[in-house]
């Protein structure tokens, strides 16, 4: 009965936001066209009306429970099946789809990225993903992006969202950071679960990535992540544990690294023993794209799916491994019922996956994007209250930076999503400030390969290509003016020794006195290359591969004339190379200096963007060339200027910080980007965002920078045969996770030491405080604990803080980090308003991973919970003990 009832009120309240959002179509009322300057309270309004019927859609569209009758058709499909047939549904086709059986009426069914937006297919909404969700600390926005996610995949007739990745932002310059969410495993778990939940909610399946330890980008194929079991129990598996125990998660993606010198997706332990075994996951697990490496070894140890095709998990590679017994055919047909069980609990099989109830584009899911970016922007810095501006107040503002315009939505690789209509720091700004408030805007510096096409060489630049891997045989050569245009240079044919060596050589003479930038770019899989300046070879950022442009600076004399040597390697596919010299101070653009100097307050807009930041490559810590130089012009022409970073962590600010006094860390907000950060400037939205890591001065202070690259000499091989193929020998690095338990505020609070801003930090413009904490003196082990205390916004506007509950062990057997978060509430807050917060504690609070018994272990004794707004400021404590 009240299931009936609550599918009546579900499409009831559907009906309504269908007929809502038709509304919001007709161009009569809104035009495509209005959409560009409309404002958040506009939008906030389309996302409270469709509250209700998001939620009851919740109700109508959540898959069926498993049934006997599920199970007994895919019981039925899988007897239908010859074992050839069997073995051709394990891996995937055309880059994003399962594959069909006709022999079962079973159609093939469609995968996307979804980071930060349904990409692959067309145009989409980008949200705040990522990092920027970690910073919102609140699961409820978790919950909606899903559900926004969800829709918009089923309106694209997606079936599986690959996403949300939650691997631990171990350090600042792993590539990927901005598409996981934080440091920290229980922040973590907090915010994946109704993620996926509401994903699925959506009929739509949710895949968690990358399974596990895939916390570098750089030779991420063949690095083994070598890391104790304890380290693994208490970081890097919880994330992964919440999204299949507590969020149900429907398929996993294993990473492409090897743990433990062995691969992940045959891994026994992390995909047998553990997601199968202790989590009972029922789903399905797929391979991250090209990570498998062993036929048998991956069918045996757990992957059900090879992505995105059957390279090893095929007929070659398996049927004899059936016939002679070292592979059993019940292990396929477990794999194949986890597929057809969980494509029919969804419905796959008997509807078609879009629905046309769901937009493609929304402007609710507008909505949401905007509410993501607003909850996300941390404020890092707020000297002498220069914000909130006074819009009144201001003539003429000057948006200056390379991230300033186009906007920068998202980090770069396979999350990289084509969003609709972004707004850009720049357009946000004057959309704000309207017509009678001069906007005056500059990049600042030229793009990259206008270094490289104006650098003024003394001549030509000698080419000469071997055609040999080390610079051996005849070469031929050339003189070309400048490596403008990130020069291409091709593969040379197999029957010349494929890939080739390049040198090129050049003389520069610095026509002023001062620091010279040099700039370089290589993009070569698997090739390399090295610099030299007058014999010198300069130092390369260790696996500074891909995009990312290695810079370095030069103090030269007026008339010092300098020998530059490039040496590149190519990999397998060829190479791109471009290379400049470039006075610093001559890369700031004129205009820069008159702007600033002429404006009443500066936004700089620094930081990454998907060339600098993204999937295959770490990225630095420093920030990108030339920006330092570029804030600091700013800042000397203009005291009165504001930085905003983009970016999936913590980067270097310390050239500059002192000099300015407002300082922003925006992530990648998504395609609402610029209007939050206005709004948040302007005083219209009130900042809430907290650091979801620790935000470090400079890259050695980072926990892990000693232990981040693999040990030299510990490298082993790996000998891979890929059917039908000639067996190939890969080198395997060691990368030892020496740092252990110690990632992020771990450390910092452990040791005693600060950062520059710690985890969970973040400023407003109204002031809280915390009182009245109250725990239980003593508690018997094992039994849930309530903490409470009070809030009280004490200042004069409206604000949301979060609360944050770190538990300690000081009378732990075992050495434990100092503090870890247990706990956290978002509290929104009126001025002088006080809320009570209760949050509890359950078991695992306490309890650590006891690697010799192999399982989580209470201490009895002493415990101190302490409530904050940081990890570094928790005003109220208490003493617990456990009995
Ligand atoms: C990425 C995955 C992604 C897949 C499909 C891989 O390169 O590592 O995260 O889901 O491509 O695009």
């Amino acid at each position: 009965m009240l299931d009936r009832a609550c599918a009546q009120l579900a499409i009831h309240a559907r009906a309504k936001c269908v007929s809502l959002l038709r509304v919001m179509r007709n161009p009569k009322k809104i035009s495509t066209r209005s959409f560009l300057p409309i404002d958040s309270a506009f939008l906030l309004l389309v996302a409270f009306s469709c509250a209700l019927a998001t939620s009851a859609q919740i109700l109508a569209q959540a898959p069926a429970p498993d049934s006997s009758a599920i199970e007994a058709k895919a019981h039925t499909m899988v007897a239908k099946l010859s074992l050839e047939q069997k073995i051709e549904l394990l891996g995937g086709v055309d880059s994003m789809f399962t594959h069909a059986s006709p022999a079962i009426e079973l159609p093939r069914f469609k995968m996307s990225d979804a980071s930060v937006g349904v990409r692959t297919w067309g145009p989409t909404t980008a949200y705040a993903g990522g990092v920027a969700l970690a910073a919102s600390w609140d699961p409820e926005l978790a919950r909606k992006i899903g559900e926004s996610l969800g829709r918009d995949a089923r309106s694209r007739n997606v079936n599986f969202l690959l996403g949300p990745g939650v691997n631990i932002a171990r350090s600042p310059i792993a590539g990927r950071n901005f598409e996981y969410l934080s440091e920290d495993p229980y922040l973590n778990s907090a915010l994946v679960v109704p993620f996926i939940e509401g994903v699925q909610s959506q009929g739509v399946i949710a895949t968690v990535k990358h399974y596990a330890l895939n916390d570098q980008e750089y030779n991420r194929h063949n690095a083994s992540s070598d890391v104790d079991e304890r380290t693994m129990r208490e970081i890097y598996l919880p994330s992964f544990e919440a999204a299949v125990t507590k969020g149900h998660v429907d398929a996993v993606m294993n990473s492409y690294n090897l743990i433990n010198g062995v691969h992940a997706t045959q891994n026994e332990f992390l995909n047998l023993k553990v997601l199968k075994g202790e989590w009972g996951f029922q789903g399905i697990l797929m391979s991250d794209w090209d990570a498998t490496y062993d036929s048998v070894g991956a069918a045996n140890n757990g992957l059900d799916l090879e992505m995105p095709s059957p390279r090893f998990m095929n007929a070659k590679g398996l049927l004899d491994a059936v016939k002679d017994g070292s592979l059993k055919e019940s292990t396929i047909d477990d794999k194949l019922m986890r597929l057809f069980r969980t494509e029919l609990r969804y419905g796959f099989v008997d509807r078609p996956q879009f629905d046309p109830a769901d937009s493609t584009y929304s402007v609710a899911d507008r909505a949401v994007a905007l509410e993501g970016a607003l909850e996300s922007i941390t404020l890092l810095k707020n000297g002498g209250n220069l914000l909130p501006l006074n819009p009144a107040r201001i003539k003429t503002i000057a948006v200056i930076g390379p991230n300033a315009w186009p906007a920068v939505t998202g980090g770069g690789g396979s999350s990289e999503a084509q969003a609709f209509e972004p707004v850009s720091t720049l357009t946000g700004i004057a959309n704000l400030l309207g017509p009678n408030v001069h906007v005056l805007y500059t990049r600042g510096l030229p793009e990259m390969n206008d270094v490289f096409r104006k650098t003024n060489w003394d001549g030509p630049i000698q080419v000469a290509t071997y055609p040999s891997k080390d610079f051996t045989g005849t070469p031929q050569t050339a003189a070309v003016p400048s490596l403008g245009d990130f020069r291409r240079e091709r593969r040379g044919p197999p029957e010349n020794g494929g890939p080739r060596s390049i040198r090129y050589t050049a003389d520069y003479t610095a026509a002023k006195a001062g620091r010279h930038l040099i700039l370089a770019a290589y993009q070569s899989s698997g090739g390399n290359f090295k610099l030299t300046v007058d014999g010198k070879e300069l130092p390369m950022p260790p696996h500074a591969e891909g995009l990312v442009p290695p810079f370095w600076t030069l103090d030269l004399n007026a008339g010092q004339k300098v020998s530059v040597v490039a040496e590149c390697v190519q990999g397998n596919s060829g190479g791109t190379f471009g290379l400049g010299i470039a006075y610093e101070p001559d890369l700031i653009s004129p205009e820069v200096n008159i702007y600033a100097a002429a404006a009443d307050v500066v936004v700089v807009a620094a930081g990454f963007t998907p060339a600098t930041e993204g999937e295959g490559n770490d990225r630095t810590f420093a920030l990108p060339w030339g920006q330092d130089a570029l804030i600091g012009a700013v800042a000397q022409a203009n005291p009165r200027t504001i930085v905003t970073l983009t970016g999936g962590g913590g980067m270097e600010t310390r050239p500059w910080l002192d000099k300015v006094p407002a300082l922003l860390h925006v992530y990648y907000p998504g395609q609402e980007g610029g209007t939050a950060i206005a709004e948040v400037l302007f005083g219209k939205h009130n900042p809430e965002g907290k650091l979801p890591i620790s935000f470090d001065r400079s890259w050695d202070e980072n926990p892990s920078a000693a232990y981040y690259y693999p040990v030299k000499g510990a490298d082993t091989a790996l000998h891979v045969t890929e059917p039908g193929r000639p067996p190939v020998d890969y080198v395997v690095p060691h990368v030892k996770y020496d740092d252990g338990l110690m990632v992020g505020y771990r450390y910092w609070t452990t040791t005693g030491k600060h950062p520059l801003y710690p985890f969970g930090f973040g400023l407003s413009y109204t002031t809280f405080s915390f009182a009245n904490l109250q725990v239980l003196a003593t508690a018997a082990s094992g039994s849930t604990i309530p903490v409470s205390f009070d809030v009280t916004d004490t200042g004069k506007i409206a604000g949301a803080e979060v609360a944050q509950l770190y538990v300690s062990d000081p009378s732990a057997k075992s050495t434990r980090p100092e503090r870890e978060l247990k706990g956290f509430e978002k509290v929104r807050l009126a001025p002088g308003e006080t809320k009570h917060v209760t949050l509890s504690l359950d078991a695992r609070a306490f309890s650590y991973w006891d690697d010799k018994a192999h399982k989580w272990t209470i201490d009895p004794g002493k415990f101190v919970v302490r409530v904050g707004d940081s990890s570094e400021n928790t005003p109220l404590h208490a003493d617990l003990t456990l009995k």
